[in-house]
């Protein structure tokens, strides 16, 4: 038997479920009727996409959608279609995955990496609103982890200097704030199917917006720069072929069924790790709460802080021993030089910085593993903490 780090028996020895979990029955005769089909790609005449964007345009409570090959195109997608471009500034919050600012460098602009909130390490409104300029046109809020970002503040913060809000919606399918669902709260929402994410076809992505106007420009964008009704041969604008196959969309499309389900599961094992965490001699580690006007949290991930003091390379090799594989999450986008030499901008960034040196994270996957994993997390931190 292996030794944990601590000695003793790991805590956990059995495997955690496999992401993405087995096809359902209605998936596999989605994708057979489709396969059997033969029309796989977007413009082949097949509907499965069409329903796919009509369930998530539905679901977030705004008319229109546009399915995608994956989140950062989608990103992109809505800033240029919003017309955001070159010599303009996005700000983008400084603890998300790369991609939030990558998808800004796209669209020819620039990312503003500003400061996250330090309670809940979701986009700071106040920080936000330090880094605005005469040439900020968008703002793009990160629903993180599954939490919503804290949009009262940041959609007023944009009606006051006149900005664009795309809400990067990659990692929260079913997250609500304030009793209203992401992704229809800002001028459009973004999605994400890669295959970490709560619903995945490997990858994907997919935009939701409230206008007409925007819908017709993200669709052009998307569409090769044809206008909507318009010539196959007509490209009024200049756009790029970035869509979804239908291949994905029947994957996807009956996961919508059990999202809920799924999004509730999760939630009862982040509940029972709680309690569990609190149980723990001086309460070494905490749950990141997810932000103030929160009423569904997805809990894409669960972020967990440790004390400044903890050696977190250590911690995060003793747990692993012990069958408990954190993650130690991201590095703050500001001290990332590839994306400063691209022309990103980097305000000062502590709350981030903090965050970096501090948080780990327990991934989705562990989080469908029941109420007896959570003790084990709980179990495996204790051990190696006190
Ligand atoms: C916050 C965030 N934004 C954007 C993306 C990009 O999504 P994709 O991989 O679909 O391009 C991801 C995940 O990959 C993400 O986690």
């Amino acid at each position: 038997m292996t030794l944990a780090i601590h000695g003793g028996a790991p805590v956990r020895t059995e495997p955690w479920p496999a992401w993405p979990p087995p096809l359902d029955d209605a998936q596999r005769e989605l994708v057979t009727r489709v396969l059997e089909s033969g029309l796989w790609g977007a413009t082949q005449g097949g509907s499965v996409v069409t329903d796919l964007v009509a369930a998530f345009a539905r679901r977030s409570g705004v008319p229109y959608g546009v399915a995608v090959g994956n989140a950062t195109l989608g990103l992109f997608a809505a800033l240029r279609g919003l017309g955001v471009g070159r010599g303009d500034e996005v700000i983008v919050p400084a603890y998300t995955f790369v991609a939030s600012a990558t998808a800004v460098l796209l669209a020819g602009a620039t990312p503003v990496i500003v400061d996250v909130d330090p309670y809940d390490l979701h986009l700071s409104a106040e920080a936000a609103g330090r880094a605005v300029t005469g040439a900020t046109a968008a703002v793009m809020p990160v629903h993180l982890a599954g939490s919503p970002a804290d949009m009262g503040p940041l959609n007023a913060l944009a009606a006051r200097h006149g900005l664009a809000v795309v809400e990067d919606a990659a990692q929260a399918h079913g997250a609500a704030y304030q009793g209203r669902p992401v992704g229809g709260l800002g001028d459009a929402g973004v999605y994400s199917f890669q295959s970490s994410k709560a619903m995945t076809a490997g990858e994907g992505g997919l935009i939701v917006c409230r206008t007409e106007e925007a819908y017709r420009e993200i669709w052009s964008v998307c569409n090769v720069g044809r206008s909507l009704g318009g010539a196959w041969y007509g490209h009024p604008r200049t756009g790029w072929n970035l869509r979804l196959t239908e291949l994905q969309a029947a994957l996807l499309l009956p996961w919508l069924d059990r999202l809920d389900a799924e999004i509730d599961a999760r939630e009862a094992f982040c509940a029972a790790l709680e309690r569990e965490l609190a149980a723990v001699p001086g309460r070494p580690v905490t749950v990141v709460p997810p932000p103030s006007g929160t009423t569904r949290d997805s809990r894409h991930l669960l972020m967990l802080r440790v004390s400044p003091e903890v050696d977190r390379a250590f911690l995060l090799a003793a747990t692993e021993a012990e069958g408990v594989p954190l993650d130690a999450g991201y590095p703050p986008l500001g001290t990332m030089a590839a994306l400063t030499a691209d022309g990103a901008r980097a305000e000062p960034c502590p709350a981030a910085e903090e965050a970096a040196r501090t948080v780990v994270w327990v991934r989705q996957p562990m989080l469908m593993a029941g109420a007896e994993a959570a003790a084990q997390i709980a179990e495996a931190l204790a051990k190696v903490l006190t």
